[in-house]
């Protein structure tokens, strides 16, 4: 019998594709963010619908639409109780657009969740260059193309700001007794902030952030009850920051930023902190370095669409340095978080603190 006797080959190519099945499939996740994209699970509600009926109220082709969600049902997503009756079990509720978790924003192909995974399509372009797939895929670069876009923009604050239970975890992570005032930079339309001023009923704030959303904002805490207790700066935080908080905070801010960026960053953070004040980073996906699958793939996520980067924990401590700050304390969260509490170097007598020169 040679090597490549055919009983040989037959047996090996489909275990093969089998078992690169879930790791290569593209149907699936794009099935997933076609019926997120459609609202499939709320349309279906609680009871079963026949797929004519979902068709039309999803203004889609029956045909197609039945495929669709057979191959969904293959998958465990939605069940077809009776044939051609549809209905929403437990892996399709997540798709339900008041589920806390905010997943069928982030799977949403009409809005920002779903076109920031379209960017993987340019993969190779990032990794043969090192540079972000997005600006081949869309035209321009990640922030460029918000600004120039404010559907899109809106889009994104939008789903930066969906899912409660994340924020509610987020914020869980650190002792907000210690700061009267919370000045919340690149903090989106105020979702963290909000959580914070609810809790913490004598707390001031400051959002800091790009105009448009820091004028969306406005308007969320509004509608909360706690825009008295807020300013509003709607700046670059390249820009000096205003003064007079105790806590400045970076939440998911640094991560969108290569080394040089986030240094900046963190330093207009310490100057406005100044002596006293506190510069506290969060982020979502710890600081464990490559060997645990979240924080690999927002590695890789964060370097196609915007060139960012996550980071260990000694990456963390090397930017604060160079800021001027040093990392007095890091809590990590039930879903992941992490934060680092930073306080400023001290100064040598009559002298800077070290690596806050300025750029
Ligand atoms: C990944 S989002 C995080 C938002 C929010 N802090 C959160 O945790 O959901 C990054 C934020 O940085 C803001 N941003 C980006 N460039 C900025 C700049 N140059 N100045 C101020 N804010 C900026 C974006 O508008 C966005 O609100």
């Amino acid at each position: 019998m040679t090597e490549t006797a055919p009983e040989e080959s037959t047996d090996r190519e489909p275990s093969a594709w089998r078992a690169l099945a879930p790791m290569m499939d593209l149907v699936t996740p794009m099935a997933v963010r076609v019926a997120a994209t459609l609202r499939l699970a709320d349309l279906i509600g609680n009871g079963a619908v026949g797929v004519d009926e979902l068709a039309e109220r999803s203004g889609t082709d029956a045909e197609a639409l039945g495929r669709l969600l057979r191959h969904l049902v293959s998958h465990g997503m939605f069940a077809e109780r009776r044939p051609g009756k549809f209905t929403v079990n437990e892996p399709a509720r997540l798709l339900r657009s008041d589920h806390p978790s905010g997943m069928r924003v982030w799977l949403d192909l009409d809005g920002f969740g779903g076109q920031m995974d379209l960017a993987f399509t340019g993969l190779l372009h990032t990794v043969r260059t090192g540079q972000p797939a997005w600006e081949v895929v869309f035209g321009s670069p990640f922030w460029r193309h918000l600004a120039d876009n404010p559907d899109m923009a809106a889009s994104f604050d939008a789903t930066m700001a969906a899912g409660p239970e994340y924020v509610v975890d987020a914020v869980s992570g650190y002792d907000w007794t210690r700061a009267s005032h919370v000045v919340d930079v690149g903090g989106g339309t105020g979702a963290l902030l909000a959580e914070v001023l609810q809790a913490h009923p004598d707390m001031r704030a400051t959002l800091v952030g790009l105009p448009d959303t820091v004028r969306r904002g406005r308007q969320f805490l509004a509608t909360r009850g706690l825009d008295r207790r807020c300013d509003f700066a709607g700046q670059s935080f390249f820009d000096p920051l205003p003064r007079g908080g105790d806590a400045y905070v970076l939440s998911g801010v640094v991560h969108d930023w290569g080394d040089d960026e986030a240094v900046e960053i963190l330093r207009r953070c310490a100057e406005a902190a100044g002596d006293h004040g506190r510069v506290v980073i969060i982020e979502g996906h710890g600081t464990s370095g490559d060997d645990s699958g979240a924080f690999a793939e927002m590695n890789l996520r964060m370097l196609v669409l915007c060139g960012g980067r996550e980071r260990s924990l000694d990456d963390y401590t090397g930017l604060a340095a160079a800021a001027g700050l040093r990392v007095a304390d890091v809590h990590t969260t039930p879903l992941g978080h992490v934060l680092l509490d930073c306080v400023p170097t001290p100064r040598p007598a009559g002298g800077v603190a070290a690596g806050a020169e300025g750029s």
